[in-house]
């Protein structure tokens, strides 16, 4: 049973392998209170909860003990009979409320409570899994680096797996004691910590264990967002040169919350209180929430929320479900949402195949000892046309003899490494791993086993139909290393979470793009096919908008440390209106997922993050957090949820409402429609450039809309100064319902241009 089915088969069988994709759910959840879940007929089932109770007018003057005390009072008494206690959580900054042990019929008695707002049960989260500072134009002498002493002073708080303080990335090297504001703790000791690694504490319902990182994952995005100077880093040999987190000399708090990469919003809500408390200046969340918990209760909403209301600068990940449509999470406009993208760097491994064609694929791992010169036989499991087999997980190679042979293995359900690890129990000699159609042309540079290389969509394809067509299939791998200036760059990764979001009323999201495949940074332990144990300095390519997110949390620090008097708001408008609209070649940005078409503005956002342009913005969109209220209510929350997001004692009817294109966002999206050909939006300004300034408006129309801003014309005569403007948009012409259309707005004087991408759904 080797190859004898005709390609097309097999082409069918390799397409056939993702129309199982792990499902993508997004369930738009209903309004609560409350709620359910798997204990729905369990009434003595005990589960934590986290609920939000009515702020005490004596808030502030409440010591600790008693707001225990007031969260207590609400629990039928202090522990359950197993011992265990009640109270979870007592939270202070980032919500007014508790977390708690209950069972359901405990908790319906609460809820009845007088000062009871909301119950949430608790859901799970879950993490999403060099030389991006210099493709990012960061350097020593004029750029944002220079500018703000590559963010000396600022903290930036990780929420995420914990880190491994002793690797290099994370050593003090002379930096400057924390500010007199910081009261973190480090719970590794005097010893580890230092002038780098200033906090460290981990968060597990409610015990407090060692802050160490198992998996990683949070040990690479702290070092993408502030990792020290390490000289000669590489991973199994490949991309070898110096790495740096993003604002190399900014400070690192670390709050664990993701045990094995999972975690739940109890903890990370416990994270994000003390993260407030102990002074850090961004957080940097690289997690998301359950599908099956509405996008507003979950706890990056609501943490995030508590963040701007303190000045912090939430920067959140897009997450990896793309590329599919109404992917994004982590989308409310306070938010500042990352989307990933490639950069110009590959580590080429390049397929030969028998009839002389070549792919270039990627590997981190590669060996010199493979002799490329000789052709070996292919095989390909996936002719059975299993989801196992097509994917190379364990057992998919019974039946199949693949000794010294090149096995073909499609990506999705286990990681590319671990396919390698089937592959080479074995006793295959080489590994071709090949995309599925939605993985387009992001391939990883992955720390094999093997020989292997990972190749895209559309080489998969003929490298199937030659195997499919050939009598006697071959190929090889040539290891070609570290190459730069891949091109097209920067490109949306596939995998990147996209619009337009089903939960923020139509907002823009993502807000822009980063570098997030094949990041190099720091990594807790060795990797590739032998590990010798005793290396304390590894670094790790490792791919997502987990990755994307580290590096805007460490703009966004360095963005704080020149503007200390900038609102959240303001430096996410700062990152969003100078970022980069085209590629290195100043083609439109394209989509990896797609073969390199350009990209749309649900993948995209505002565009590619330009650190030194956003130092200068010239203009900003503001926003206080009093001013997302209308917009909530907006959005047709009850009051309680209001009250439980913002912790201001509101009622909508009183506030009154705006509609999502109204709130002051540097993005602006609209809907035409029939009945609703014609819509007028406003927009506030604030000078941050030169005081006398003049501002002409410059607009690319979206196909089949008329634009029309006035004044046309702003002419300012301070700093700070704002200044108001209104959008009129109309349909003209014939448009086809559903179609979007796309545009810009950009203020451009002569120093500055500010753009803002505009989305027309009709
Ligand atoms: C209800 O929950 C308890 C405690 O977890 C468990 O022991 C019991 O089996 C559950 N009963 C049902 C019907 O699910
Ligand atoms: C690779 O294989 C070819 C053909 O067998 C052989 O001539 C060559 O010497 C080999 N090269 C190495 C480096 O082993
Ligand atoms: C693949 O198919 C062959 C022939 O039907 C069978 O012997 C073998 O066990 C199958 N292998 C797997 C992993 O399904
Ligand atoms: C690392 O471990 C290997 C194998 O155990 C040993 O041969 C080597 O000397 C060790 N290297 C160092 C620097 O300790
Ligand atoms: C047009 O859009 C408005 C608001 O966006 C909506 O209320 C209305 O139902 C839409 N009309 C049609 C014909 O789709
Ligand atoms: C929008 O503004 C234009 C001109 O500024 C005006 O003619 C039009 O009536 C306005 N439309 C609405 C719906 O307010
Ligand atoms: C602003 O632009 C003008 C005209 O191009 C130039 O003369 C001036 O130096 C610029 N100012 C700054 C601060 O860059």
């Amino acid at each position: 049973m080797e190859k004898n089915l005709k390609p097309i088969l097999l082409l069918l069988a390799f397409l056939h392998l993702l129309l199982d994709p792990t499902p993508i759910i997004i369930i738009q959840g209903q309004l609560l209170p409350i709620v359910d879940d798997q204990g729905a007929d369990n009434a003595t089932l005990v589960q934590t909860y986290i609920i939000h109770v009515e702020e005490p007018v004596n808030a502030e003057e409440l010591g600790t003990e008693d707001r225990v005390r007031r969260h207590q009072s609400f629990l039928p008494n202090t522990d359950l009979d197993s011992g265990e206690p009640r109270l979870v959580y007592s939270y202070h900054h980032v919500i007014s409320g508790f977390a708690a042990r209950l069972t359901r019929d405990e908790l319906r008695s609460i809820e009845a409570m007088k000062g009871v707002l909301l119950a949430v049960p608790d859901s799970e989260v879950v993490a999403q899994t060099t030389y991006t500072p210099k493709f990012l134009e960061l350097n020593q002498w004029d750029s944002l680096w220079h500018d703000t002493t590559q963010g000396e002073g600022m903290i930036i708080g990780v929420i995420d797996t914990g880190i491994v303080p002793t690797h290099p990335s994370f050593k003090d090297d002379g930096l400057p004691p924390p500010p007199l504001k910081w009261h973190g703790l480090c719970d590794f000791g005097k010893l580890v910590c230092s002038n780098k690694l200033i906090g460290a504490m981990a968060f597990d319902s409610g015990m407090h264990p060692l802050p160490l990182d198992d998996q990683g994952h949070g040990t690479h995005t702290a070092g993408t967002a502030a990792g020290n100077f390490v000289h000669d880093a590489e991973c199994l040999g490949s991309a070898r040169g110096t790495a740096s987190g993003t604002a190399p000399r900014a400070h690192l708090a670390v709050y664990k919350v993701l045990y094995k990469n999972r975690g739940k919003d109890s903890d990370v809500l416990a994270g994000i209180d003390r993260a407030i408390s102990d002074g850090v200046d961004v957080l940097s969340m690289s997690l998301g929430g359950s599908p099956s918990l509405p996008e507003r209760l979950k706890s990056t909403t609501i943490g995030s929320f508590a963040a701007i209301r303190k000045g912090i600068i939430p920067s959140l990940c897009a997450m990896n479900y793309g590329p599919f449509s109404s992917t994004v999470v982590n989308d409310f406009p306070w938010a500042l949402t990352v989307g990933a993208s490639s950069h110009d760097r590959r580590i080429t491994a390049t397929v030969r195949l028998g009839n002389g064609m070549e792919f270039d694929g990627e590997s981190a791992y590669q060996p010199s000892e493979f002799n490329s010169t000789v052709q070996l036989p292919l095989m390909y499991p996936g002719v059975n046309q299993t989801q196992v087999t097509l994917s190379c997980q364990k057992g998919s190679m019974a039946g199949f003899d693949v000794r010294g042979k090149i096995v073909l293995c499609g990506t999705g359900h286990t990681e590319n490494y671990e396919k390698g690890e089937v592959v080479k129990a074995a006793g295959g000699a080489a590994m071709i791993v090949m995309n599925q159609p939605w993985g387009g042309f992001t391939t990883f540079a992955d720390a094999n086993v093997l020989p292997a290389a990972h190749v895209n969509y559309l080489d998969a394809l003929k490298i199937l139909n030659y195997f499919g067509t050939s009598p006697n299939p071959t190929a090889t791998i040539i290891f070609k290393g570290t190459q730069y200036g891949y091109r097209p760059s920067p490109s949306v990764a596939s995998f990147s979470g996209r619009g337009p979001s089903l939960n923020n009323g139509g907002i823009l999201k993502p807000d822009v793009i980063a570098p997030g495949v094949n990041i190099l940074a720091a990594w807790p332990f060795e990797v590739g096919p032998d590990p010798t144990g005793n290396k304390t300095s590894t670094f790790f390519f490792s791919s997502g908008t987990s990755m994307a997110t580290p590096h805007v949390s460490g703009i966004a620090a360095m963005l704080k440390k020149n503007h200390p008097d900038w609102s959240p708001a303001a430096i996410k408008s700062a990152i969003m209106t100078t970022a980069h609209v085209v590629d290195r070649d100043g083609k439109p940005i394209t989509d990896e997922s797609t073969d390199h078409k350009p990209a749309s503005l649900f993948a995209t956002g505002a565009g590619h993050v330009n650190p030194s342009a956003a130092n200068d913005p010239g203009l900003v969109y503001d926003l206080q957090p009093e001013d997302y209220i209308p917009y909530i209510c907006g959005l047709g929350f009850k009051d309680h949820v209001v009250q439980a997001i913002t912790r201001a004692a509101v009622r909508c009817a009183t506030v009154g409402s705006i509609t999502p294109e109204e709130l002051n966002y540097p993005s602006i999206a609209v809907s035409l429609n029939s009945t609703t050909p014609e819509r007028n939006i406003t927009r506030t300004v604030t000078n941050v450039g030169e005081p006398d300034e003049v501002y002409k408006a410059e607009i690319q129309e979206p196909q089949g809309v008329k634009v029309n801003v006035s004044p046309n014309r702003l002419q300012f005569s301070g700093p700070g100064q704002k200044l108001r403007f209104s959008v009129d948009f109309s349909i003209a012409g014939k448009s086809q319902k559903g179609k979007v259309s796309e545009g810009r707005l950009s203020w451009v004087s002569d120093n500055h241009t500010v753009r803002s991408p505009i989305s027309v759904t009709f």
